[in-house]
């Protein structure tokens, strides 16, 4: 492969320091290892401590990959005043959050509110006996898995969480033998994976334990076969709904659409995201610009967060909107139903020195006001697309950021900057046309 010096394989490299790491790769992956190895040191945190939290986030670091940390303000939710960390590489999304935050601010806000906060985990296991002596031992069986698991709930329970419920799920019209141990859980204002998985690893091994030595169980009612256990990132009944609402006339003229014609094209465009999946991906994909950003800038889990939402969007058979839109009396209201687990206690929120400063902007929320501001953002950014694209096309917006960053690459001047955005303002913006204007005013 290539050249005969370059050795594109390693074992142990997970033990070599982390100048062993970057010297390995930038000698063997790189055209220039010298450059590369400067680039990668240079990301490096300048504080000790600092990069030492980084590296135990992960393993076979090398670097960091810095991410743009923003704030989009004016957030009134529930009442409340909010400023909210974003960390996205999208440009647009935080300046249309921001728009749409200023928008809602002058309309009586966002409302939201949680309609329920059940985590679910399940033990999926395989068992050949007849059903009801499973269903008649289940009983006693639920109270030994609680039993056998106090040392693991005692904290939860004290803060007002734990087990909720255990129940047996007969699945063998869908696989021979298939059954499973489906739980839920309040797990407070903590994402809850550990305390949800460590759980369930007991039950298998609480459940394997009693089917061997229960005395009336004899030949396949012995035999269980657990497959595995692990929490549901689909948690339906973690959701949270977020709102705005106003009376039609109030929405104002938008570009030249009066109140009327654009509630009644925004309404439209949320409608043809429930027909068709391939507009809800990305009216979806737009929602979870802002839900996104949110997640991670508080140090939260966002592939959770995504997988639970699309999952969400699908439960009819059909990937669907996750936003709803209605004209009613006079009264424009939309709103966003998002399914979603999340934590302002462990994991990486008080590890991740940013996501801690992310939470004491929110002014330290509970888990449930997060999942709240959350969903706010991911509405917040849905109005914003939905209102530009049946207006002036998201293009316009897109373009200005566009022209910025090039030029910020290109190096102009804040005079230069000035310039090109009036020069700019009603032309197409790419890179060479920008660089091509940026030359001729340098000669003038
Ligand atoms: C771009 O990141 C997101 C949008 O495409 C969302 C949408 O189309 O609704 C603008």
């Amino acid at each position: 492969m290539g050249d005969g010096n370059n050795k594109k394989t390693i074992s142990g490299f997970s033990k070599l320091s982390k100048r062993g790491k970057i010297k390995w790769i930038v000698e063997n992956f790189f055209k220039d290892p010298e450059t590369v190895m400067h680039e990668l040191k240079d990301y490096l945190l300048p504080r000790e401590e600092h990069q030492k939290i980084m590296d135990t986030i992960s393993e076979n670091t090398i670097s960091n990959f810095p991410m743009p940390y923003s704030v989009a303000p004016n957030f009134i939710i529930n009442g409340e005043a909010y400023c909210v960390p974003m960390v996205i590489e999208e440009s647009s999304v935080v300046a249309a959050a921001s728009a749409a935050a200023k928008f809602w601010m002058k309309r009586g806000g966002f409302h939201a509110e949680m309609k329920s906060m059940k985590k679910i985990g399940q033990v999926h296991f395989l068992w050949h006996g007849e059903e009801e002596q499973l269903v008649e031992v289940f009983p006693e069986l639920n109270r030994v898995f609680r039993e056998k698991t106090r040392d693991l709930t005692v904290n939860m329970e004290q803060r007002g969480g734990g087990i909720l419920d255990i129940t047996l799920r007969n699945m063998t019209d869908r696989m021979p033998g298939y059954y499973q141990i489906f739980a839920t859980f309040d797990t407070c204002d903590s994402m809850g994976a550990n305390f949800i998985n460590s759980i369930l690893e007991r039950f298998s091994k609480i459940l394997e334990d009693y089917l061997w030595s229960h005395p009336d169980f004899s030949g396949k009612a012995k035999e269980v076969e657990v497959m595995m256990s692990i929490l549901s990132n689909y948690t339906p009944e973690s959701i949270v709904r977020a709102e705005v609402r106003c009376p039609i006339d109030e929405l104002g003229e938008v570009e030249g659409f009066s109140s009327r014609q654009f509630a009644e094209r925004f309404k439209r465009a949320i409608d043809i995201a429930h027909i068709d999946p391939y507009r809800a991906t990305t009216h979806n994909k737009g929602i979870f610009n802002g839900i996104d950003a949110v997640v991670l800038a508080t140090g939260n889990d966002f592939r959770a967060v995504e997988a639970c939402g699309h999952t969400y969007a699908s439960r009819t058979g059909q990937y669907r909107s996750l936003t709803h839109c209605t004209i009613d009396g006079g009264e424009f209201v939309f709103w966003l139903d998002l399914p979603i687990s999340i934590g302002t206690v462990g994991g990486l929120t008080k590890i991740h020195p940013i996501a801690k400063r992310s939470l004491e902007l929110l002014n330290h929320p509970s888990a449930e006001e997060l999942m709240m501001i959350i969903a706010v953002t991911g509405l917040a950014q849905n109005f914003a697309a939905i209102r530009s694209l049946v207006t002036t096309g998201i293009q316009k917006g897109h373009m200005k950021m566009h022209l910025h960053n090039i030029l910020i690459e290109l190096g102009a001047t804040e005079y230069q900057k000035q310039m090109a955005v009036e020069y700019f303002k009603e032309k197409v913006v790419s890179f060479s046309s920008v660089r091509q204007y940026l030359e001729g005013i340098k000669n003038t």
